[in-house]
């Protein structure tokens, strides 16, 4: 367990765990890092990532990860961006927003439950003619192959995995999609916040195990060709180097 107390006026931070105590500059990567777990945590408790929105659209992400995503696509250049967990749409919306402007790709969004108004909302937006909607569980054969069948031969395919979360749901979209991923692209199994955020409210006990994070870590170990590897900053004048993120250990990259 890790308590920290943090000293606004002599900016430091008081930090107490297994290796007992200790006073950092607030002004150092380590004192960042346990700040912002401990900003992620109070952000989990009041719902701040249910705040935004994106060119008109709720989006359920916190801003620091889809400037992430978004280096990652315009390094990319994917041909298709697939998410699973479409919910309002504005991660889709955000996602065709940056090949819109980069001019390559269109994104693939599945959803168990497109809610009419969301996916009226969706249609009807200006970026629509980048984005193909596909209803029914992602992890059901018929989608599975309905959006095999978006994807050409030889397409770059980034693959963002929203939907349920639980490591059996997401270890069976990995089985389904990782395949699409292209060398060099990464699966991207999101919200493995659920292990740092357990005991908090609205979660459960069985998400310190039960999680993204670990359903990364296992495909990872039973297939060699992905290997877990964070993007790298393509800018970072800073002294940071680690992301802050819902995203923890998120990211398989398809080596060969
Ligand atoms: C966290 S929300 C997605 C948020 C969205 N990506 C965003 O950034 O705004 C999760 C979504 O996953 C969907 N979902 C849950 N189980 C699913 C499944 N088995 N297959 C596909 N979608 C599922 C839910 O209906 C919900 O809309």
């Amino acid at each position: 367990m890790t308590v920290i107390s943090i000293d606004d006026k002599a900016a430091t931070v008081t930090v107490s765990d297994e290796k007992g105590s200790r006073v950092l500059p607030l002004a150092s990567p380590e004192a960042f890092s346990l700040v912002s777990r401990a900003w992620l945590r109070a952000g989990w408790d009041v719902k701040y990532v249910y705040g935004f929105s994106w060119l008109g659209r709720p989006v359920i992400q916190l801003p620091e990860d889809m400037i992430r995503i978004q280096e990652v696509i315009h390094a990319l250049r994917p041909d298709v961006v697939l998410e699973t967990g479409v919910a309002h749409g504005g991660s889709l919306v955000f996602y065709a927003s940056v090949m819109k402007v980069m001019g390559v790709g269109r994104v693939v969004g599945v959803d168990i439950e497109i809610r009419p108004h969301n996916r009226r909302a969706i249609e009807e937006h200006p970026l629509k003619p980048l984005i193909t909607l596909i209803e029914g569980s992602s992890v059901a054969p018929a989608t599975v192959a309905a959006v095999k069948a978006q994807i050409k031969p030889g397409e770059r395919v980034l693959v963002i995995l929203d939907s349920n979360h639980t490591k059996a749901h997401v270890l069976a979209e990995l089985d389904a999609y990782a395949p699409l991923v292209s060398v060099g692209s990464y699966a991207v199994a999101c919200d493995g916040i659920m292990a740092q955020v357990a005991g908090g409210p609205r979660t459960k006990p069985e998400w310190a195990t039960d999680n993204p994070t670990e359903a990364a870590k296992e495909f990872a170990a039973t297939h060699p060709e992905f290997r877990l590897e964070e993007p790298p900053f393509p800018f970072n004048e800073g002294l940071v180097t680690e992301r802050v993120t819902y995203w923890p250990g998120a990211f398989l990259k398809r080596v060969r």
